[in-house]
């Protein structure tokens, strides 16, 4: 089927199939490889994106299901002033490791801290709490995401 959306702040029109995921379109058919494909059940977070402004699990949205909404990845945000801040600050406080994580995480911290801009801790917890991490344990992804609140503050 032909589809039409906003990707990234461009208007995207391509072919995808009835019973394609989003997540395989964007990366299979689009080209966007920030977006990761772990379990494909909506359990690891791998491969979330922002909806018209929500974070999803790509792996469970079809991809007909976007006809003429916005989808938003981390090379969407690339700009903005809230993932710059994420970004310096998981590099920085080493809240990244294999990175397989990351893209997911930083779209679900990205969510938060623009509807929220000084969570607490539990704040911060149940935000990424959809996004599995192999690696780190947690603490410094938690870390970064209290210091990019803070980097914004500043
Ligand atoms: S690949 Fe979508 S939640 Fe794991
Ligand atoms: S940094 Fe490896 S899974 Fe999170």
């Amino acid at each position: 089927m032909r589809l039409e959306f906003d990707l990234n702040g461009e208007h995207v029109t391509c072919e995808a199939r009835d019973n394609q995921s989003l997540l395989d379109l964007l990366r299979e058919g689009l080209w966007i490889k920030s977006v990761k494909k772990g379990c494909e059940q909506g359990e690891c977070g791998a491969c979330t994106v922002l909806l018209d402004g929500s974070p999803v699990t790509s792996c469970l949205v079809l991809s007909p299901q976007v006809e003429g909404r916005v989808v938003t990845t981390v090379e969407g945000l690339e700009a903005d002033p809230v993932m710059v801040a994420l970004r310096e600050a998981f590099m920085e406080d080493g809240a990244v490791q294999c990175g397989f994580c990351t893209p997911g995480m930083l779209i679900s911290s990205y969510a938060l801290l623009r509807d929220n801009p000084e969570p607490s801790e539990d704040d911060v917890r149940t935000a990424i709490e959809g996004n599995i991490c192999r690696c780190t344990g947690y603490v410094k992804i938690i870390e970064a995401v209290l210091d990019a609140s803070r980097r914004l503050k500043a």
